[in-house]
């Protein structure tokens, strides 16, 4: 069972689609339970505000330190990963969600406004995160992408699990084209090879729109892929 707990302003923000599909799931098949912490129930009255003007100047505001210690502090964990969503952070991949798929309890600090303040990141943090190369508005929608990655990854939670080791990137090729019924739709055609039969023939079929998709797609995976296949079978 793996503990996740969203420190967050904005628990509105997240409820609703924790209760969907396979976040729902994940938590009726008793793989993964999900606490969210209003980071609003730790202000005392003459400290009001979770954001304050930055010391030393500059634009937006800074999330203070004071209510998420006090959040943290709430959850009780001695020695938990605590990962900071942010756009100057490591960046997040499938190997990173693989590896937090194996851990007990995981605290997402949702930060807003211009940053946190920096004793959060240097005392409480353990990882920042960075789900790509552009700029969002807040931590909670960066937290869910993770938080989707990591808990289908959980042996259990997903029907099929052989189907997350098929996923594009665990084998450094993307994956490949899929089609259901009907055979013909429009005009439009499934390909005849999936209807022939021949497994050995469709295996060979899809790795090879796989390869295709990723060379043309993806350079960076392809290369890699060809590093770990430069095998005999290619000379
Ligand atoms: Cl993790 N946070 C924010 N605010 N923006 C991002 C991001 C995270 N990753 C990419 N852009």
């Amino acid at each position: 069972m793996l503990k996740i707990y969203i420190i967050t302003p904005f628990p509105d923000f997240l409820v609703p689609v924790l209760q969907q599909s396979m976040f729902k799931k994940s938590v009726e098949r008793n793989k993964v339970e999900y606490n969210i912490i209003n980071l609003f129930d730790f202000l005392d009255d003459k400290d009001s505000r979770i954001d304050d003007y930055p010391y030393g100047g500059g634009e937006g505001m800074i999330m203070k330190a004071k209510p998420i210690f006090r959040a943290f502090d709430s959850v009780g964990l001695s020695n938990p990963r605590v990962i900071f969503p942010t756009p100057d952070g490591e960046l997040f991949n499938q190997k990173m969600a693989f590896d937090l798929s194996k851990e007990k309890e995981i605290i997402f600090i949702c930060g807003h406004y211009k940053g946190i303040d920096q004793r959060i990141r240097n005392n409480l943090v353990t990882d920042e995160v960075s789900i790509g190369d552009y700029v969002l508005t807040n931590g909670e929608i960066p937290s869910l992408v993770m938080i989707d990655s990591i808990m289908r990854l959980i042996p259990g939670v997903l029907n099929d699990y052989k189907s997350a080791e098929k996923d594009s990137f665990s084998e450094d090729l993307l994956d490949g084209p899929h089609y259901t019924r009907p055979k013909e739709y429009k005009g439009l055609k499934v390909p005849d090879i999936l209807l022939s039969g021949n497994h050995v023939k469709i295996k060979e079929w899809f790795l090879k729109k796989r390869i295709d998709k990723t060379s043309s797609k993806r350079k960076d995976l392809f290369e890699k892929y060809k590093s770990k296949n430069s095998g005999d079978k290619n000379e």
